[in-house]
């Protein structure tokens, strides 16, 4: 039996994109820099020294986009919004050509009967408010606020469901204290004032966004991951639990519940200065649905214990890799889901990312890929099971609609449905998108 079918009728089928990476046209009608230009131009921070000036020219291509999202049949599209083609300088003047492109994106979404679902803040922090301090300075919250209120007042009458922050946990880790993602600081500190303000970014904006178009239904986008213990040796178990607080937990608390992780926050000895009165009232206010991110899990140890003093049976991390070295594991799809419920009691649910970079090959005008339909279907029964077991699941999008700029990583990794010619901007349907479109249609 087709997968899809234990879904409901009105369930949300979506592919899921973000500006930066794939619009290009890094300096059309009068767009501002971001975080992101400065770095992926800065030599040595993206793998080949790639950029996304071009990416896939989707800023000149959307028509055709749209077209290829209503051939595949889906029914949802998740894209973000670039803060800097609506704020050059993320604050002040707005730029209208710049949001006008979205509204033109929107309406065409829409005459094609496909459900928006925009993303306000996907990582290209405008480089002005990064030069006046970044994430680690509570202003970048309240200017992401007006951005959104300003967003949502003009498109919340056409564009119902809103997603304010996309991982927070890669915004200040990546961005502030790993310095693999723009803008490259290598600072816990900041980092964890960071992981703050973006939380505060989130509730405000919610505030903002509610305030400017009443009835829109707004949350958050959370990457969540599972951290498996390699053995049941208590310290292998410690180093789980904690880097479930520092990657799960330390954002999905305050926003349930209004508090940050205990043993987290003991663990990092964080004093909590930059968390002022009322601001975790602010970032736990209900929101109208939840969005998770899921690819993988990680097999986590305690480096300094011998392995012959681990407890047998190991955890052994066999499982098969994708182009990122990230271990397929649906079932954590499944268990993250059903966990989150009983923890936090979650408002409607989305899957607002899942998919897989594969090595795929284009060989004579196809790509045939049954390695990323296989991951699919699979990940679809893990999120059907959720929902048997009572998580509200609404819908589904799929990571990406076409290979695009990954990041540091740059065109190496392959994640789309699509394939993209980076040469000529030919898009080619790959195998596991005409495997979905007939999921969709006779499902
Ligand atoms: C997520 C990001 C998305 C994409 C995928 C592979 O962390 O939200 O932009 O890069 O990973």
């Amino acid at each position: 039996m087709s997968v899809t079918k234990s879904f409901p009728d009105d369930f949300v089928w979506g592919v899921a994109t973000a500006a930066f990476q794939i619009e290009g046209a890094l300096e059309a009608d009068g767009r501002g820099e971001s975080i992101w230009d400065r770095f992926s131009r800065t030599p040595g921070k993206i793998r080949d020294g790639d950029t996304a000036e071009v990416a896939c020219d989707h800023y000149n291509r959307w028509r055709e986009d749209i077209a290829i999202m209503k051939e595949i049949g889906v029914n949802g599209y998740r894209f973000s919004i670039s803060w800097p083609r609506v704020f050059p300088s993320g604050t002040g003047e707005i730029n209208p050509a710049g949001l006008g492109f979205y509204d033109r994106l929107i309406d065409a979404l829409l005459e094609a009967g496909i459900t928006p679902f925009p993303t306000l803040y996907h990582w290209d922090l405008p480089q002005a408010l990064e030069d006046a301090g970044g994430w680690p300075h509570r202003s970048t919250a309240y200017a992401f606020a007006d951005y959104a209120g300003t967003v949502v007042g003009r498109l919340g009458d056409r564009v119902r469901n809103w997603v304010t922050i996309n991982e927070p946990w890669c915004v200040a880790e990546l961005g502030y204290r790993v310095g693999e993602h723009a803008p490259g600081r290598r600072d816990a500190a900041a980092a964890l004032d960071a992981a703050h303000h973006v939380l505060l970014a989130h509730g405000l904006g919610m505030q903002a966004a509610r305030a400017a178009a009443p009835g829109v239904a707004v949350g958050i986008a959370k990457n969540i991951d599972v951290k498996t213990p390699r053995s049941a040796h208590p310290a292998d178990i410690r180093v789980a639990d904690l880097e479930d607080a520092f990657r799960n937990r330390w954002y999905l608390d305050p926003v349930f519940r209004g508090e940050y992780p205990h043993d987290g926050v003991v663990a990092r000895n964080w004093d909590q200065a930059c968390v002022l009165p009322g601001d975790l009232d602010v970032i736990s206010a209900p929101m109208d649905l939840v969005g998770f991110n899921y690819y993988s899990r990680t097999v986590v140890q305690d480096d300094s214990v011998d392995d012959a003093e681990r407890p047998r049976p190991l955890v052994e991390a066999d499982l098969p890799r994708t182009t990122m070295r990230w271990e397929v594991y649906p079932d954590g799809l499944r268990d993250l889901l059903v966990r989150f419920n009983d923890d936090y009691q979650l408002p409607p649910v989305y899957v607002t990312e899942n998919g897989v970079a594969f090595p795929d090959q284009l060989i004579d005008g196809a790509v045939h890929d049954e390695d990323r339909r296989l991951y699919l279907e699979q990940h679809f029964k893990a999120a059907a099971e959720a929902q048997a077991v009572g998580v509200t699941l609404r819908g589904f999008f799929i990571w990406t609609l076409m290979d695009n700029f990954e990041w540091a990583m740059g065109y190496a990794p392959r994640f789309g449905l699509v394939w993209t010619d980076f040469d000529t901007q030919e898009r080619i349907l790959k195998d596991s998108a005409r495997w979905l479109s007939e999921e969709i249609a006779h499902g």
